[in-house]
Parts: C-alpha cells; sequence; structure tokens
C-alpha cells in the first residue's frame, strides 16, 4: 500500500497566480509591459507565481534561491528557454544550443575570453571610443543610445572578427533590431499568424535576417578562402576540428558568428546608456567618478593596467548593472519533474529568473530603488547573498563575454568623462522597454556638454 503510494506520479501543486483570462488581459493592455506586469503579480502572489495559457505551464521564482537551483545545483535539469525565442536568429549558437553540442562550443569558444585574451582587445576598445568621440561636438544633441549601439559593435566586429563594421554597424544594427522587435515577448507571439507578404512584419523580420546572413557568410567565405589564423574566434570556428576531425560547417560558424554579434553589442550598448542616466541624474556621483579619474588617469586613455584601481568606477557600473540589468529574465524549460520551493513542476514547465525583480528585493539590497554605488564598496558596502546579484547570469551557461563586457564598460566611461559631460535633453520621458534585454523604449537623447567644472556645478 505504502510503495503504490510512494510510487504514484506525484500531484503537481502549481504557484498561486492569475487565471489565463487575467493573464490576457493584463497582457493586452496598452502601455504594460513584462516587468509591469512581473511585478504587479509578485505584489499580488509573493516571489513565486504561475500562468497557465493553452495547455503551457508558465511559472516565475524571484530570489536567490530560486536563481542557485536553475542557474547552478540543477542547472542539468533544465534546458534554455532562450531557444524558443532566439533559436529562429540564432540557430544553434551558443546562447541557444543545449547539452552535449553547448558543451563542446563552450568548451571551444572559452579560451577567446580568457583573461589574457580580453586585455589584448582593451586597446581597441580605448582607441575606438576615442575614434567616435573625435565626431562629437561640444553643444551638440545626440541620440546616445544609437551612438552606443554602434560603438559596442564597432568593437565587436575588431576585437572578435577583426572586420571593420564601422561603415556597416547602422545596416546591421538596424536588422538585428529589427529581428529582435519581432521576437519580443508577446503573449499573442506564440499564435500569431507568420504571414509573408510586404509590410509585414514577419516579412520585415525575414528580410533583416536574410541581410544578416548574407554578410555572415560573405565573412566566413572570405576568411575560410584566405586561411590564416588572426587568433580571433572566427579563426578558432573555422579551424576547430570534432575528435574525428570533422570541421565545424558553415551554418554552425554563422549561428556562433551571429550569437557573438547579437548578444556581444546590445547588452553593454543598454548597460552604457542606462549608466549615462545616472550619473546624469546624480551629479554628485558624477563628480565623485570624474574625480577618481582624474586621480588615476589625467588626461590618458586608460589601459588594462590602470581599470583595477578604477575602485569607484566599478561600484558606478555593478550598481548599474543591479538597477537596470540588461539581460533582465530568462527562462529554462524542466526536461523532468524538478522540485522548487516544495512545487512539483512537471517536464515541460516553463520556469523564469529574473534579474531584474532579483535584484530590486528589499531582503537583500537596501533602499532598492536608489542609486548606490558605495553599497558595492568592497570595505564597507552591503554583502549580498550569492546569486542575488546575477547580472551575468550564473552556472554553466553564465555569460561567456562577462570579463569582456566589464573591461569595455571600464574604457569606455572613463574615456566619455574624460572628455565630455553628457546630460540628459529635457523633458523627454525615459521608459524601461523589456525586450530580450531591457533598453529604453524611446533611445536616450544626450547633450554633450565640455568637462568645465563650473558650467558643470551650474547644471
Ligand atoms: C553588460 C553586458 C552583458 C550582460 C549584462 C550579459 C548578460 C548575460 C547573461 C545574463 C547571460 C546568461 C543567459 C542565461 O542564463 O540564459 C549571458 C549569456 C551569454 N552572453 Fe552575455 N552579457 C553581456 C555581454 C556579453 C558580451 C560582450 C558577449 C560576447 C562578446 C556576450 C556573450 C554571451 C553569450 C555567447 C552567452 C551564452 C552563454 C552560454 O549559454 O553558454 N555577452 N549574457
Amino acid at each position: 500500500m505504502n510503495a503504490i503510494a510512494l510510487d504514484a506520479p506525484s500531484a503537481t501543486v502549481w504557484p498561486p497566480g492569475p487565471s489565463s483570462r487575467a493573464f490576457l488581459r493584463s497582457a493586452l493592455l496598452p502601455g504594460t509591459n513584462p516587468i509591469a506586469r512581473f511585478t504587479a503579480w509578485q505584489a499580488r502572489y509573493g516571489n513565486a507565481f504561475a500562468f497557465h495559457l493553452h495547455g503551457r505551464h508558465f511559472t516565475m521564482f524571484i530570489g536567490p534561491d530560486a536563481n542557485q537551483y536553475l542557474l547552478a545545483t540543477n542547472a542539468a535539469a533544465f534546458a534554455q528557454g532562450a531557444s524558443v525565442r532566439l533559436g529562429p536568429v540564432l540557430g544553434k549558437g551558443l546562447l541557444t544550443s543545449d547539452g552535449p553540442l553547448h558543451a563542446t562550443q563552450r568548451r571551444l569558444i572559452q579560451p577567446a575570453f580568457h583573461r589574457g585574451r580580453i586585455e589584448g582587445y582593451q586597446a581597441t576598445m580605448a582607441a575606438e571610443t576615442a575614434r567616435l568621440l573625435d565626431t562629437w561636438h561640444v553643444g551638440e544633441t545626440l541620440d546616445f543610445s544609437a551612438a552606443m549601439h554602434d560603438l559596442t559593435l564597432t568593437i565587436v566586429g575588431r576585437t572578435l572578427f577583426a572586420v571593420d563594421l564601422g561603415h556597416q554597424s547602422g545596416d546591421i544594427g538596424q536588422s538585428v533590431n529589427a529581428m529582435i522587435r519581432f521576437l519580443r515577448f508577446r503573449p499573442l507571439a506564440l499564435f500569431r499568424q507568420q504571414i509573408d507578404l510586404p509590410g509585414f512584419p514577419y516579412h520585415r523580420f525575414l528580410q533583416s535576417k536574410a541581410k544578416m546572413d548574407a554578410m555572415v557568410y560573405r565573412l566566413i567565405a572570405e576568411r575560410r578562402a584566405q586561411g590564416t589564423d588572426n587568433g580571433d574566434i572566427l579563426s578558432m570556428l573555422i579551424a576547430a576540428r570534432d575528435d574525428d576531425g570533422t570541421a565545424m560547417t558553415d551554418t554552425q560558424v554563422r549561428d556562433e558568428v551571429l550569437t557573438f554579434l547579437a548578444a556581444g553589442h546590445e547588452t553593454t550598448a543598454n548597460a552604457l546608456g542606462w549608466t549615462f542616466m545616472l550619473l546624469a541624474r546624480h551629479p554628485e556621483i558624477r563628480q565623485r567618478l570624474v574625480d577618481e579619474i582624474e586621480a588615476v588617469l589625467g588626461d590618458r586613455l586608460p589601459t588594462s593596467a590602470d581599470l583595477a584601481r578604477l575602485t569607484y568606477l566599478e561600484c558606478v557600473i555593478k550598481e548599474s548593472l543591479r538597477l537596470y540589468p540588461p539581460a533582465w529574465a530568462g527562462t529554462r524549460i524542466a526536461r523532468e519533474e524538478v522540485e522548487l520551493r516544495g512545487y512539483r513542476l512537471p517536464k515541460g514547465t516553463i520556469v523564469g529568473f529574473s534579474q531584474y525583480l532579483t535584484h530590486r528585493m528589499p531582503e537583500h539590497f537596501a533602499a532598492p530603488e536608489r542609486f548606490l554605488p558605495e553599497r558595492f564598496d568592497p570595505d564597507h558596502g552591503e554583502t549580498h547573498p550569492p546569486y542575488a546579484y546575477i547580472p551575468f547570469g550564473a552556472g554553466p551557461r553564465s555569460c561567456i563575454g562577462s570579463g569582456f563586457a566589464l573591461m569595455e564598460l571600464k574604457t569606455i566611461v572613463p574615456i566619455i568623462l574624460q572628455r565630455f559631460c553628457p546630460a540628459l535633453v529635457p523633458g523627454q520621458r525615459i521608459e524601461i522597454e523589456p525586450l530580450v534585454t531591457l533598453r529604453a523604449k524611446r533611445n536616450i537623447i544626450m547633450r554633450v556638454a565640455g568637462t568645465n567644472r563650473a558650467r558643470w556645478a551650474s547644471q
């Protein structure tokens, strides 16, 4: 009797959450975004909630324990959820593949992100930033978000693929954006008809994809023809061989290249936009940062050796990534029945986690809505439990580019502040738009002011 009871399939008990009807109503409400919805449900149902739609089960677990369970301790029990949304664009690249393919590709690509390699990229990051700033003029108004997208795309192109995407940058940026917009989280997207006719979003999506593919396949063909090893990721991918000596197909190389172009520029560009918005809104913090930059660097461009001494800069960047994590949430799909916080979730359940919501938990971050870089001061700051602060994820699928991204942010921010003081153009409403990454709904527009202290003080 007992044995039968133990062996019987366990009953699924879902966390509380909105009914399908309430879910659809809120999702269709104009002006709402997933973060606003999740925040409202968190307030109502707590740090675990579920909703069910057409036989699919979605759950969201907020907090360090759930992050640890999903991303680290029990990572093997879950498949990457991003592949559902991003697979149509990125194929089976590192971000969207699973299982043995993911493990092999990760092992293969990892050396391109070793510390020494990344330090080698830093001079390019600095030079490209300086080159961009040569085109800025005091008094002009500029689309800061777009400028940061171009800069980070150029840097990824040069460092990882040894190509100059500068002149194509607008095109590529637009294509990536068009694809991401098409794939953004919309509950009805699952049921959307895919109409391939001029003027329809799916048609535009296919056009952007074809453009990107043509560009990337051209790049691969050129490099194969050259037969040279540039020491970059593209060379590594092309030279790589399986245990049985098989080379990667063009399609696999294409998937990886596109993954790095997409994952490696949009996130960092958004982080720069949010950081400069925060600095513009907090002149006292900006001033303290400028003082540090002056003391450590003077007028010199930073080298990788300088970056460790810019300790307040590190706090500012960490705090910006806490408040506005460019990767604001993620999902995993249970490969088997799992038990999380006492809930038994059947195979196939979609389990969400969110950096944005975890990073704003008052249990772990004092005054979580405030921009307080000193909370990350290694000597006098707050202590946070493991997995409470995860801008780059955690576990075997954590961001492979985190060292690259931090090096890039720590290089670009001081160079801009050495030469200019970007100020927000008054009157603009800056709102978050959580798509695949957390971006500003309308691009952030800045006025370029000089670094004259008196002028800053009067702003
Ligand atoms: C501030 C900038 C960045 C942030 C906040 C960020 C964040 C993340 C996060 C949270 C993940 C894990 C996603 C998950 O668990 O589902 C991830 C994965 C990834 N990131 Fe980043 N990222 C940044 C920059 C970069 C850069 C610069 C590159 C490449 C140059 C990059 C390449 C990747 C790749 C390839 C993955 C997939 C790793 C895997 O699944 O094995 N990221 N990133």
